[in-house]
């Protein structure tokens, strides 16, 4: 019984749509009473959202704990592990409260499925109750739990795109589902276009950029949602990007320190966030990929791009074990005359499935760069169009456009703004 209820939790995780919010800087302590439970930690202290944290595993259960807290500071978050019945439980986390710092939140792993054990511990001030064996996921969704503001504006998604090679339309790919996202699914996302001296996210929805991104990069620290809103340039009702404006005539070293600010500042605010990664290897492009939550990879039907990608596969799912592998987009395929590899056989050779094929058409594609539009806009019934929205459909994780908001009169909407400004 509980052996099922603990695989249905971890089965839940991992998919496309799980969202965990990233654990803080603080430091945990693991005491666990069996060696299952102890890899499970040691995988949930390997896992992204936790690399800012410290964390300690050792055995031993609720009595080591209470050894080592008699000399030690208790950590921010304690976890506990034990095999006793109810009463035991209860009579050795109270010895536990005896050398429990106030302020460390307490999480007790048990072996009983027990109702009433779990509300008697919450009202003793345990943060909460999991029973073993545990998914390293749920583990994690708890620790980050405990630091999410419930208050705090919903947890944005990043999502990277990269090409396996320069040209194979990763931009143009990432523009669209950016577009699409938030006009079909009228969610509120923001295009970060890393690119610096080569981008094209501006040309595309014919913008001029600010040099927004240059202010953010140039000081991580000062930012936060606040600031990150003064820094995008609007390109829609949903729509913003945060961008340069392309150019030749700034030296600018990035650093990964300056990315993580950055994107987590905007998963704070904003729902979605489509991140343009340029086609290039340095550490803080591999920061931006390692850390994402989903990774589009676009690539064309040939051989560079085949070894690319499945370098940039290997890479990804060997280091992010508890996420979903990324998603591979085959696209320009069908030029005239061009010897390609077969889809079937290049998700083969990578080990991961083809998401979506995009057709060569450089009707359609030229038309709409040369038009700053999207092809959802220039062609909406061509093959390509089709073929992105059904892409953006498994992104959006639903197949339900959202709900057209009712339109407010212009005069309701000037009452609302005075009202918020008293
Ligand atoms: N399926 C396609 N058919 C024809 N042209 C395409 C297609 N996809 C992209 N392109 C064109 O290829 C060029 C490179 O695209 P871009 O998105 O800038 O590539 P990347 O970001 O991978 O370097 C652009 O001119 C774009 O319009
Ligand atoms: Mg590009």
């Amino acid at each position: 019984m509980i052996n099922q209820t603990a695989q249905a939790n971890a089965g839940s995780f991992g998919s496309d749509q799980s969202l965990v919010a990233l654990v803080p800087r603080i430091n945990i302590h693991a005491f666990c009473d069996n060696q299952q439970t102890a890899e499970t930690m040691q995988m949930a202290a390997g896992d992204r959202r936790m690399a800012r944290a410290h964390t300690t595993i050792q055995l031993g259960g609720i009595m080591a704990a209470v050894q080592v807290f008699q000399t030690q500071a208790t950590p921010n978050v304690l976890l506990v592990e034990t095999h006793g019945s109810r009463d035991v439980i209860l009579s050795e986390l109270g010895e536990l409260a005896q050398v429990c710092q106030p302020d460390t939140k307490v999480i007790v792993i048990g072996h009983l499925n027990d109702v009433v054990l779990y509300r008697e511990l919450i009202r003793q001030g345990v943060s909460e109750y999991l029973v073993a064996p545990l998914h390293q996921m749920q583990v994690i969704e708890t620790i980050a739990n405990l630091y999410q503001n419930p208050k705090s504006s919903p947890l944005g998604r990043v999502i990277a795109f990269v090409g396996a090679k320069g040209g194979v339309g990763s931009s143009t790919v990432a523009h669209n589902t950016a577009w699409m996202m938030s006009k079909r699914y009228a969610t509120e996302t923001v295009i970060t276009d890393l690119d610096l001296a080569f981008g094209t996210a501006g040309l595309n929805f014919n913008q001029d950029v600010s040099s927004g991104i240059f202010d953010a990069l140039g000081q991580p620290d000062r930012l936060d949602a606040t600031l990150i809103e003064r820094l995008l340039t609007k390109l829609g009702d949903k729509l913003s990007l945060l961008s340069g404006p392309g150019g030749v005539d700034r030296d600018v070293s990035i650093e990964a320190h300056a990315i993580e600010v950055i994107l987590n500042a905007m998963r704070s605010s904003v729902p979605c966030i489509v991140v343009d990664v340029p086609n290039m290897w340095a550490p803080w492009i591999k920061y931006t990929l390692m850390h994402a939550d989903l990774v589009v990879i676009t690539a064309t039907p040939e051989l560079a791009s085949l070894r690319n990608t499945k370098n940039l596969v290997d890479l990804l799912k060997s280091a992010r074990p508890n996420d979903p592998p990324p998603k591979l987009i085959l696209n320009q395929v069908g030029v005239p005359k061009r010897p390609e590899i077969p889809p079937a056989d290049f998700g083969k050779a990578v080990g991961i499935d083809v998401a979506c094929i995009l057709p060569y058409d450089a009707q359609t594609f030229g038309t709409a760069q040369s038009n700053g539009q999207m092809v959802f806009e220039v062609a909406a019934k061509s093959k390509a169009a089709e073929a992105l929205g059904n892409f953006v459909q498994i992104i959006a994780g639903t197949d339900k456009p959202a709900k057209r908001a009712a339109k407010l009169s212009l005069p309701l909407l000037g009452k609302l703004s005075m009202l918020r400004k008293k």
